[in-house]
């Protein structure tokens, strides 16, 4: 996918950006790093282990209201297993907020142990948010918060003073996430971050997308696609993508005049249709593909 190319972030952004956070990690005590539960290793910045280093952590697999509930069972159990604390959350209900700050405390109990022992028992628990573009940083934190107060740019280099505000009695948290780039040089990773909306379709081939899309799909989810689309099995099987979305475009009366179908809108039902969730709870990184995931 030769376009993604065009809307990676500058080294000098990322230089930045980094410097950023590493600034930010001396005032913490902890980390949340939120992933798209839909694409858990896509959407995880393959440096935040060197920008992070030892900072004790705490990983939030957000949207899970669109993913599939097995599968992020499965990727809370690989973290676990790499001594890594994982929640699901949906940022959009609310669902499993209540989790976040007794997770944090157990990531950090030994730290509060000794905090105790030396009576420093009025000291704050600070923590800050990473995740990279679109992932639900700011709704998380405006959850958190219980007001819009939180909206930063996902341009890197844009400073704004720490603030921090009280989630509970003795619990601190940074108003400003952290911005992690995503990273598109691993083909299959940029594609799934196209295809979850993370990067803006005005820099896309939307045909190609949904057709590339379609296609997995189909390798993976094929009753998903026949019975949405009301296409058979034989219907789909072996056709490329482009040729799938003709089949949906065609069905589904997507006509220009001549009588030609309109791939385009097709294009764009398909990528809306599975954003959206419509197409069903889809997660495109399994687990057990990733079991060298580093946090
Ligand atoms: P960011 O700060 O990391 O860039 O992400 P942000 O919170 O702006 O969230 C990006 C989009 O993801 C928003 O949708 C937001 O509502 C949605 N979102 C965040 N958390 C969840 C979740 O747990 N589940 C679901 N389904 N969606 C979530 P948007 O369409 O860009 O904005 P809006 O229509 O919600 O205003």
């Amino acid at each position: 996918m030769e376009e993604l190319k065009t809307i990676q972030w500058f080294p000098g952004h990322m230089t930045k950006t980094k410097r950023r956070i590493e600034a930010q990690l001396r005032l913490i005590d902890a980390v949340a790093v939120l992933l798209d539960a839909r694409v858990p290793y896509s959407s995880c910045n393959p440096d935040l282990r060197s920008i992070i280093n030892n900072k004790p952590r705490l990983v939030i697999l957000n949207k899970c209201d669109m993913a599939d509930a097995a599968q992020t069972k499965k990727w809370i159990a690989l973290f676990r297993e790499k001594g890594i604390a994982a929640i699901a959350l949906d940022c959009k209900s609310g669902k499993g907020m209540n989790t976040f700050v007794p997770a944090v405390k157990n990531v950090l109990s030994d730290k509060l142990k000794a905090w105790q022992a030396k009576g420093m028992t009025g000291r704050t628990i600070k923590v800050m948010v990473v995740g990279i573009p679109n992932v639900g940083k700011s709704s998380f934190i405006n959850r958190l918060a219980g007001q819009s107060r939180a909206k930063v740019e996902d341009r890197p280099g844009v400073t704004r003073g720490n603030q921090w505000f009280t989630v509970s009695k003795g619990f601190d948290l940074l108003d400003t996430p952290g911005v992690l780039w995503p990273k598109f040089d691993d083909k299959a990773v940029g594609e799934k971050l196209a295809y979850i909306g993370s990067v803006k379709d005005d820099v896309l081939d939307t045909e190609h997308l949904a057709g590339r899309l379609l296609e997995y799909l189909r390798d993976y989810f094929p009753e998903m696609i026949s019975s949405r689309y009301k296409l058979t099995a034989e219907e789909i099987a072996q056709v490329q993508g482009y040729e799938l979305l003709s089949l949906i475009g065609r069905k589904r009366g997507m006509l220009i005049s001549g009588g030609e179908i309109n791939t385009e809108r097709a294009a764009a039902t398909v990528l809306d249709e599975f954003r959206s969730g419509v197409l069903g709870k889809i997660t495109l990184d399994k687990a057990e593909d990733h079991h060298d995931i580093k946090i």
